[in-house]
């Protein structure tokens, strides 16, 4: 098998098009949304996928490779979800001879059935070369940039566990980058989610924190089960207010974030509420204050509460109860 070139350098500043528009993604999909990513100007974002290289790798002539990066979502807040992780791409491509070798004379049809076949024996071994020799099982997905897609789904822990999205590369975005007469699969992995569950790191701050106590237990390539600390107490805030008509969960969560950065563990609705008379709407969501590496005290936490209901207020212009 050829190896895979590792590309890890590039710019998570990348214009709109290569994020969205070169990889079939519609200009109106909701993972557009200023809600959803992160725009530097109009034309321009944060990568939200390490897929925003796929067209310029393939382009500049790399025919298999390793794409990792930090990727940029606005998205819930929680003890797996954090506005930056990583992710790795590959993507391998066949010649039109080689995708003929796999099954000599073959049928295009024929072909892209030998190489998803491919495509599926190395993710495979890559999983087990990662996790041991797990159960896997493949489930049919949806990306507008792969056809057919798939994802590989593995039993790890008693449950299944999605690992990847992945699929052959779609026709018109192959003709797009002058390969018309190939074949390609492309894969990407989120990193972090990985790492939590392979080595039971319960919460994503975590891979952010200078802690001796979390940084010593990997260092020096070690492979092994996290072993927790004594973790700091929790303080929950709840806040509730009446929302306005454009009220989208993630303004709130990047409010939040912006006021209490790493201090927040997660942010859950406890409460929804539709008044019967006037029909407005009102939300209460409790906010879990935590650091990890320190304890909170009572007068800081207030501060940074006082802080989301003002912002709260002045710029998502909700009404607090
Ligand atoms: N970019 C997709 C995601 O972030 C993953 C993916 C990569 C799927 C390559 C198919 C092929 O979810």
């Amino acid at each position: 098998m050829a190896p895979f070139e590792a590309i890890d350098s590039l710019s998570p500043i990348v214009p709109f098009k290569q994020a969205f528009t070169e990889l079939l993604i519609p200009e109106d999909h909701v993972s557009t949304r200023p809600q959803d990513t992160f725009y530097v100007d109009s034309n321009t974002v944060l990568r939200p996928h390490t897929s925003a290289h796929q067209n310029e790798l393939m382009r500049a002539g790399h025919r298999a490779f390793l794409c990792t990066g930090d990727v940029y979502r606005r998205d819930t807040i929680d003890a797996t979800h954090y506005p930056v992780f990583h992710q790795m791409e590959g993507v391998k491509i066949y010649g039109p001879d080689a995708a003929a070798a796999l099954v000599p004379g073959a049928s295009r049809e024929a072909a892209v059935e030998a190489c998803v076949a491919d495509l599926k024996g190395d993710l495979e071994g890559m999983v087990r070369a990662i996790f041991g020799d797990v159960e896997v099982r493949w489930v049919e997905a949806y990306f507008p940039f792969t056809d057919p897609s798939l994802e590989l789904e593995i039993y790890f822990n008693h449950e299944w566990l999605e690992v990847l999205g992945c699929g052959m590369v779609h026709r018109d975005l192959m003709n797009n980058v002058g390969l018309g007469d190939h074949h390609g699969y492309a894969f990407g992995l989120g990193l972090e989610r990985l790492a939590m569950v392979l080595f039971q790191i319960p919460d994503i701050r975590l891979f952010w924190s200078d802690d001796p106590r979390f940084i010593s237990q990997f260092s020096g390539g070690a492979n092994s089960r996290f072993k927790p600390y004594s973790s700091f107490p929790a303080c929950y805030k709840d806040i509730t207010f009446w929302l306005t008509p454009e009220f989208h969960e993630n303004d709130f969560f990047a409010l939040v974030r912006t006021v209490a950065g790493d201090l927040v563990e997660d942010v859950t609705l406890v409460d929804e509420f539709v008044h019967p008379k006037h029909g407005k709407q009102s939300h209460c969501y409790r906010i879990n204050y935590r650091s990890m590496d320190r304890s909170l005290t009572n007068a800081e936490v207030d501060v940074l509460q006082e802080e989301v209901r003002r912002l709260a207020t002045e710029r998502l212009g909700v009404e607090l109860r």
